[in-house]
């Protein structure tokens, strides 16, 4: 029988930080099990920074080479460019035609985010923004894909997609398109290092492929126990970013340090030296990683292009039936 299909897809937003980490082993870990298809979604880019794209097609080939340093492997998974595939546009255009406004309009991510970016001055009710989850539902069912990983704060876009595959298939009496499953990983919820969730925008992210000194730095300036003010008051490790990142990448010495500090008995300079050294450890292959990848011009290109062919064949494949089904 057939692997069953996954797919995910990012938008390109530059660098990642190790807060994508996470998504991505469980990425990798799929890529062993499933036919996967992961995507840059450079259109879903579109829907809030059209005015600046001078960027975008820049980030989308520092993300798929961060993602090819982290461990996906084009031999085994399709790794592709959302905008080299014209039958998501397709796909998305007909759906249009189906799907009810109150669909969208409901969708719980839509006003929040309209409401959020009024905040900061910025009007974006365009036709596009409100189709995002629908251009998702094209990009996931295009592939018919079985499941797609995906964080908690995509479940709603999630639930759109079945409705949408549901709809069509009852509506043109054909199975053309499976309910995708979500598929929650846990995923590590990694804080900045000002223990708010990490963001570039917020400046308090570490990025995967930080050097050494700069890694230091980030670490230095990690929140720490604000109750204690001498290296041997008794700390509190569960209100410490130190120990939240000590949970992730130092789990063999984590019992003691826990202990060391509810005693007083480690200082969070020496606590912040171990880290250091448990994120390095982590950090450096993937560093060569991705100097090696670096190293060789024209990689990343190649791998979008033979994502991109086998992408679209499987893609046509999904728009003969969909045509065939709507007789157009
Ligand atoms: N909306 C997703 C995000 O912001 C990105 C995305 C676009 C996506 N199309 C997708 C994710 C299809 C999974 C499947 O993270
Ligand atoms: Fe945090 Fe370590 Fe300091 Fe305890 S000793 S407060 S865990 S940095």
């Amino acid at each position: 029988m057939a692997k069953n299909k996954i797919l995910s897809g990012m938008r390109p937003t530059g660098r990642l930080h190790i807060g994508h980490l996470s998504v991505l082993e469980n990425w990798k870990k799929l890529q062993e099990e499933y036919s996967c298809f992961f995507f840059s979604a450079d259109w879903h880019a579109l829907t809030t920074s059209f005015e600046e794209t001078g960027e975008i097609k820049k980030n989308t080939l520092e993300m798929v080479a961060d993602w090819l340093a982290v461990g996906l492997d084009p031999e085994k998974s399709v790794i592709f460019t959302q905008s080299d595939i014209m039958e998501h546009a397709e796909l998305h255009l007909l759906f249009s035609m189906i799907i009810p406004l109150s669909w969208l309009e409901r969708v719980p991510t839509y006003k929040d985010q309209v409401q959020q970016f009024r905040e900061q001055g910025k009007d974006i009710m365009t036709y596009g923004f409100l189709g995002y989850p629908l251009l998702q539902a094209a990009d996931i069912l295009v592939y018919r894909a079985d499941a797609v990983p995906v964080g908690e704060d995509q479940l709603p876009h999630l639930e759109l997609c079945r409705e949408v595959a549901r709809r069509f298939n009852h509506m043109y009496g054909r199975s053309v398109f499976p309910e995708p499953r979500a598929l929650l990983a846990k995923v590590s919820l990694l804080p900045g290092i000002d223990s708010r969730k990490m963001s570039k925008s917020y400046a308090n992210d570490i990025g995967i492929f930080t050097g050494t000194d700069d890694l230091k730095k980030k670490v230095n300036s990690m929140i720490t126990d604000p109750a204690r003010i001498r290296k041997n008051d008794p700390g509190h490790p569960e209100v410490c970013v130190v120990h939240k990142y000590h949970s992730i990448y130092s789990p063999g010495e984590l019992a003691g340090i826990e202990d060391q500090c509810r005693k007083g008995e480690i200082g969070c300079v020496a606590c912040k030296r171990i880290i250091q050294s448990s994120l390095d450890r982590v950090l450096a292959p993937l560093r060569e990683k991705r100097k090696e990848i670096t190293s060789r011009p024209g990689f990343v290109e190649e791998v979008l292009a033979d994502g991109a062919s086998r992408a679209r064949r499987e893609a046509a494949e999904t728009m003969r039936m969909v045509r065939e089904a709507m007789r157009i």
